[in-house]
């Protein structure tokens, strides 16, 4: 019955999932950090941001790339899918690891297996999308196109994270691993919101001014 729930193989739990942390951390504590950034630069990005579901999040985890970026709606919105793709590639990784673990309840591990289905789906449709916004940055002529079958991926690895999370609202993993796992999940999921917002107005402003 309590399979998953003993101490040592929480334990063991917590140690696959910790391992891959770093991931995690990586935006947020540099975001932190002060940098020489151009005041212009950030308060682009800040004020695009408002047009994302999560604009504090779109904006602690952009704004240290504000060099780059300045004040162009193309690299913005490649460097938010970038961001996007990194956390689901972590979030793989994770959720890999966790269905090699031989301790899990059956429907637990059901729903993990699930999860890796699912997000490595996410990773190949954000993959695709990165790619096609490269070509959408060299003058693609069918603009248009490229941009819808970006945003239908972009949502579709949303609905994947989504789903994901779902899973395990259901299945009960135990409080702790569940918190981790919810951690990256919830990242893919809020990081790839923001990404498609702000390839919707990427896409916008070029379709109104051609
Ligand atoms: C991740 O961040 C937490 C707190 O935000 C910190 O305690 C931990 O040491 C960080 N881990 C890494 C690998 O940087
Ligand atoms: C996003 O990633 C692609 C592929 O790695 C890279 O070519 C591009 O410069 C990145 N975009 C930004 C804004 O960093």
């Amino acid at each position: 019955m309590e399979s998953c729930c003993s101490l040592h193989v929480l334990v063991a739990l917590m140690l696959i999932l910790q391992s891959s942390n770093y991931h995690i951390n990586a935006s947020s504590s540099a975001s932190t950090r002060p940098l020489n950034l151009h005041k212009t630069d950030t308060q682009y990005i800040k004020t695009s941001c408002k047009a994302t579901t999560y604009p504090k999040l779109c904006y602690t985890s952009l704004s240290v790339y504000a060099d780059k970026i300045k004040t162009d709606p193309q690299l913005l919105a490649s460097a938010a899918l970038n961001l996007s793709l990194a956390a689901t590639r972590a979030a793989s990784t994770v959720m890999n690891r966790l269905s090699k673990f031989h301790g899990l309840k059956p429907t637990v591990a059901a729903a993990v297996l699930d999860c890796v289905e699912m997000i490595g789906d996410s990773v190949d449709e954000l993959q695709q999308s990165v790619a096609e916004m490269g070509r959408a940055s060299c003058g693609e002529s069918d603009f248009g196109l490229l941009m819808d079958d970006i945003e239908t991926w972009v949502s579709a690895a949303m609905t994947d994270a989504d789903t994901c999370m779902d899973g395990f609202d259901e299945h009960g993993l135990h409080g702790r691993v569940k918190n981790v796992v919810r951690r990256y999940v919830v990242k893919v999921a809020h990081l790839t919101s923001n990404a498609l917002a702000l390839i919707n107005s990427y896409a916008s402003t070029k379709s109104s001014s051609p």
